[in-house]
């Protein structure tokens, strides 16, 4: 099947400073594909290259395997959906909706029908006379989704659409636009920076860090398997333990640090003799727990911290000047174990990833 966006060696260049650098990927049609990493790594300018706002210096922009190379923003058949979602004021929701379609000059009864279903997929049928200012942030976005929709795109281009609302919000939109996403089947390129909505809501992520794609993959692979530094430290939330490696074959590695000497699995091959281990917070067991696991310590309690369905521990390993982050869950049987208590922390060589020291890609 041909991918609806296909980039192949695209880079991008702005006066001197190289935002994009030979990036290439393809998003499969009706599948969720988002850009994910930190402020400045290129994320918008990829998507504006998609939409034909921005033009490659190098490389090429495929939509459904055309080259772009000619073809203008208003000729691509994608629509975005920006971060701001610049709802006419003095329109009703129904006539924001109907905007995109008033200006292809479709007649009235196509209009209606189209507007119709636009609102009734986000969920805002009983809105339709509203004024944007009468709509709540969560509302508006949902208009701004219609409004989108509504012109039926081969590609819904969506650049941090959910930054202006707040957390709780932020988490019931975004199951809410897996569901519309699968309910119309449009392939959506999502933008973010923020790991969790990533991973909540795609298909296949492809993480940027300076210009380039570190890792392109499904969020599990990416979270368990993270093939960078940078990806390990950016999704999720990871002890980074200088370790110096023993030996090492194409698949794992054995290190030590501290006095302890475990083995862990590698993705890519590690140079030189010092390293960084990823080890992730809640991946670490912690009391009775941690003795069934492959790698065992015993660890002061530094620091607790309770955030109610888990309970964050800043521990040191014995012996060794390591600091240890552990999150355990927080099930209300047992009290939390106390600042200054030695307890024995475990975890499981495949909770780990190892990356060499030279790797620079951080
Ligand atoms: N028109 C421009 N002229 C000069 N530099 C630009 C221009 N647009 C973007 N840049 C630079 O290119 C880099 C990538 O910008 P981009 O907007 O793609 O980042 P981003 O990943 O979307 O970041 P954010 O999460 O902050 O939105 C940044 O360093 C930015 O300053
Ligand atoms: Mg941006």
């Amino acid at each position: 099947m041909t991918p609806d966006v296909e980039f192949r060696s695209v880079s991008k260049v702005f006066g001197d400073f190289l935002a994009v650098d030979d990036i290439s990927f393809s998003v499969p049609q009706g599948s969720f594909f988002s850009l994910l990493g930190p402020s400045g790594c290129g994320k918008t300018t990829t998507l504006r290259m998609t939409s034909g706002f921005e033009w490659p210096d190098r490389g090429e922009v495929l939509i459904a395997g055309r080259d772009m190379q000619n073809v203008p923003a208003y000729a691509r058949s994608t629509n975005m959906v920006f971060q701001r979602w610049a709802l006419f004021p003095h329109m009703t929701v129904a006539q924001n909706v109907a905007f995109g379609l008033e200006v292809d000059r479709r007649p009235r009864a196509e209009i209606n029908k189209r507007v119709g279903e636009a609102l009734e997929l986000v969920g805002l049928s009983e809105f339709s006379t509203r004024k944007p200012r009468q709509l709540s942030g969560g509302q508006m976005q949902r208009v701004a989704l219609a409004r989108a929709l509504v012109k039926q795109p081969k590609v819904l281009l969506l650049d941090e659409p959910l930054g202006a609302l707040d957390l709780k919000l932020r988490m019931q939109m975004q199951l809410e636009l897996k569901r519309i996403q699968r309910e119309v089947g449009t392939t959506f390129m999502y933008v973010t920076h923020d790991q969790s909505e990533a991973l909540t809501m795609s298909d296949r992520i492809a993480v940027m860090n300076k210009g380039r794609i570190d890792q392109l993959d499904t969020p599990q692979a990416i979270y368990d398997r993270p093939a960078t530094r940078f990806v390990a430290s950016f999704i999720g939330n990871a002890n980074l333990i200088p370790v110096e490696i023993l030996e090492s074959s194409d698949t794992d590695a054995k290190v030590s640090a501290g006095g302890l000497q475990f083995n862990v699995p590698i993705t890519q091959r590690l140079t030189g003799n010092g390293g960084i281990v990823s080890l992730r917070f809640e991946r670490i067991r912690i009391g009775p727990d941690a003795k069934k696991q492959q790698v065992k310590a015993d660890a002061t309690v530094r620091d607790v911290i309770f955030s109610g369905s888990s309970i964050t521990y800043v521990m040191k390993l014995a012996g060794g000047d390591i600091d240890l982050t552990v999150e355990a869950p927080h099930d209300g049987t047992s009290s939390p174990y106390s600042v200054g208590e030695t307890v024995a922390v475990g975890w499981d060589g495949s909770a780990a990833t190892a990356f060499s020291d030279e790797q620079n890609d951080g």
